[in-house]
């Protein structure tokens, strides 16, 4: 094993496959989860997961990574664009986080084109539904895990 990623996903991920397929895609979030899980594996990472609802429990969990896990994917739903505290947490744990987002944010209404927590990530994945997740997965080994 090269090390440990935590895949982070926010609020109403858990409603995956409910919610708007045209916009979030058929899969469920155990769905999207085994797949980076199995990716991960493959590149010799252990995946964690973690979904919570509440802005508190997410922040929680990005501090339980400090000096932990090598690097978080994170999906911090429509806390992205107003979570000055998910900001924060992130700055502090010093690891590199991918930002993913399942839909085009920029391409949607105008309170989702801003993400507050871009600026404290090492870069950001949209639109590419849960092809997103992988990819975040391969930038974080090629270029962020050592
Ligand atoms: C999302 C985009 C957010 O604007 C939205 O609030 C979500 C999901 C995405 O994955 O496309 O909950 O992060």
């Amino acid at each position: 094993m090269y090390g440990k990623i935590m895949l982070i996903n926010g609020p109403n991920l858990n409603m995956l496959g409910v919610r708007p397929p045209e916009i979030y895609g058929t899969d469920t979030l155990a769905d999207i989860e085994k797949i980076v899980a199995d990716e991960g594996r493959e590149y010799g990472f252990e995946v964690e997961c973690f979904q919570s609802n509440s802005e508190g429990a997410i922040i929680d969990c990005i501090h339980s990574c400090f000096e932990r896990v090598d690097a978080i994917i994170l999906n911090a739903g429509a806390y992205t664009h107003y979570s000055y505290a998910i900001r924060d947490a992130i700055e502090t744990v010093m690891l590199p986080v991918a930002e993913v987002h399942l839909s085009d944010i920029h391409k949607r209404e105008e309170f989702r084109h801003t993400s507050v927590i871009e600026a404290v990530c090492a870069f950001q994945i949209c639109g590419l539904g849960k092809q997103g997740y992988i990819e975040a997965l391969h930038k974080l080994k090629d270029e962020y895990i050592k």
